[in-house]
């Protein structure tokens, strides 16, 4: 078949095989219909045809395109006062307790119009494009009422036409109870009915939920998962990030995609997930934000299987950032990753925690989401302190 694309002189690092972060040079890549549908040695790649476009990458590092697979991207406003706060002295838990933190942030979003927050949303998504990312995982939480978290998810989904980008969609209205209610009435009065609305409008990918002692129990979340499974929806957890709360183990216990943060969990909890096959997304942003101390026991994690992603968790309170490969930088920095598993971590296990197998990897059949750098050496990625060498980003086969 004729390709539409042919990149040729690539250093390719294919995401895929017994070696899967090793880059090969002088490989061809061939793209049709905005799928790969050849990597590998010249002598074995498609003909060009008339229309072929033919990209030397002129010995470039050609990997997949990174996954953000953690963020809560659609905000409204921002959290600098609060972080004023904090760096005099506050903790996160405390500016919590007094109607700050998350609330701060929902205020903001439910009194932003649909459009005034795509406008503070867009250039957040457009930083993060310009660091490679040609997937995002987008979570709702900031708005804790119907409208607004359909809102929210609506804004996502419009993100994902306005540029270039896959967006997946997360429904996280178990993110914080709202001032004035009360957490069970909350999540039985307000979150579930709005996760099967936004479900039946399909702006629903998947389902998440903060598990913490500053946010919902094991049991409440347990209800919100229930539902999920009725729904056909998979789920995932903010998981162990301030306390252990065995919320790896009522994730695991639900077929979880992934258990996120996860500075404070357990054995069991390992064991756990990976028993069911749920991916660690690790965050350090928030992690280096909130000046934890306790790591994420990666070396556990490791020893038992489970497979490690990184995200950004790009979110106002935590984690204002939005470059992945600083996320990779700190993963490798603070948590004591190898430069192969930052890479993993944003590409194949990125797709693993959002249930992907069309992205993450280049191989015939997969989606041809793709990153040129001007670079030879893949750790190169991880080394560099937020300033990827990106030379071309490439959604569906064509460059952007
Ligand atoms: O992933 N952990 C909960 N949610 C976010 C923080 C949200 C916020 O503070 O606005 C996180 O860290
Ligand atoms: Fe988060």
């Amino acid at each position: 078949m004729t390709p539409d694309l042919l990149i040729t002189d690539a250093r390719l690092v294919r995401l895929r095989g017994p070696d899967p972060c090793a880059a090969i040079a002088a490989q061809t890549v061939a793209v049709r219909g905005g799928k790969i549908t050849f990597a590998g040695d010249a002598d074995g790649a498609p003909a060009a045809g008339a229309h072929t476009q033919i990209w030397p990458a002129e010995g470039r590092l050609l990997t997949p395109g990174l996954i953000d697979c953690h963020t809560h991207l659609v905000y409204a406003g921002s959290r600098a006062a609060e972080f004023a706060k904090r760096m005099a002295g506050a903790s996160y838990a405390e500016i919590a307790a007094s109607g700050g933190g998350i609330m701060n942030t929902v205020a903001a979003t439910r009194a932003a119009s649909e459009d005034e927050l795509i406008a503070q949303s867009l250039p957040r998504l457009d930083r993060m494009l310009a660091h490679g990312v040609t997937t995002v995982e987008i979570k709702s939480g900031y708005g804790l009422d119907l409208e607004t978290e359909l809102k929210i998810l609506r804004c996502a989904r419009r993100l994902g036409e306005l540029r270039r980008v896959r967006i997946i969609t997360t429904f996280l209205g178990a993110h914080t109870t709202p001032k004035g209610a009360e957490a069970d009435a909350y999540i039985d009065d307000v979150c579930i009915p709005a996760l099967r609305t936004a479900a039946m409008q399909g702006l629903v990918d998947a389902v998440d939920g903060f598990c913490e002692t500053i946010a919902f129990t094991p049991g409440q979340i347990a209800r919100v998962f229930a539902t999920a499974q009725a729904l056909g929806l998979p789920v995932k957890l903010h998981a162990e990030q301030l306390s252990n709360q065995a919320g790896a183990e009522l994730a695991a216990q639900f077929g979880a995609l992934s258990a996120d943060h996860l500075e404070h969990v357990s054995a069991d909890g390992i064991a756990a997930m990976a028993a069911a096959g749920t991916v660690a997304v690790l965050l350090p942003g928030a992690f280096y934000a909130l000046r934890e101390t306790i790591k994420p026991p990666v070396a556990q994690l490791r020893a038992a299987g489970v497979s490690l992603a990184v995200a950004s968790d790009s979110n106002p309170g935590t984690s204002p950032m939005t470059s992945l490969p600083l996320a990779m930088n700190m993963a490798a920095i603070l948590f004591g990753l190898t430069t192969e598993e930052t890479l993993q971590g944003v590409t194949r296990n990125a797709a693993r925690a959002l249930g992907r197998h069309d992205i993450g990897a280049i191989a015939p059949g997969l989606s041809a989401d793709l990153c040129l750098w001007d670079c030879t050496d893949p750790a190169e990625l991880t080394y560099r302190i937020g300033d990827p060498p990106l030379h071309a980003r490439i959604f569906e086969g064509q460059a952007c």
